[in-house]
């Protein structure tokens, strides 16, 4: 899979494990950035990572903040996005079935690397429930039904 990466200064040793992990396991892995510890702005490098995924450019993208909360609610500014927030290999496995979710976000704040890269994991094997369909068919209805949203 190409999966997008990016992360705020708050979270590089997180992104940059991923990064690894995700590598190891033959994925192609694109850094949108922050590549410092030097305090940066999270939608600066949490919406190209995103958009890439929205314009076919990658399949899936995880993105990493101190908590989570700022690059999951920048992700799902994005049409056609649904980003979720995890905070454990049951939420990051729940929300690949029931949500499809091409976006993984996550604290580094909150959870360590480990369960950082366990939710990974979790939610790339996931397979998703296709009983949740018409629950996600209802968000995209609303969000094509208002452009501007
Ligand atoms: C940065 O200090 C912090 O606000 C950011 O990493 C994130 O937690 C925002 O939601």
């Amino acid at each position: 899979m190409r999966i997008s990466l990016a992360s705020d200064h708050a979270a590089v040793a997180h992104k940059h494990a991923i990064a690894e992990h995700l590598k190891a396991a033959g994925h192609t892995v694109t850094d949108f950035g922050t590549g410092s510890e030097a305090s940066c702005d999270y939608p600066d490098h949490g919406l190209p990572a995103t958009v890439a995924v929205a314009e076919g450019r990658a399949d899936r993208c995880v993105l990493i903040c101190g908590t989570g909360i700022g690059m999951s609610i920048a992700a799902n500014k994005v049409k056609g996005i649904r980003c979720a927030l995890v905070h454990s290999v049951d939420t990051a496995k729940t929300t690949a079935a029931h949500n499809n979710p091409q976006v993984l976000a996550m604290g580094a704040r909150i959870v360590d690397i480990p369960t950082a890269l366990a939710m990974v994991d979790a939610w790339l094997t996931t397979p998703f429930e296709t009983r949740h369909q018409r629950r996600l068919d209802k968000i995209t209805a609303y969000e094509n039904a208002h452009p501007s949203c």
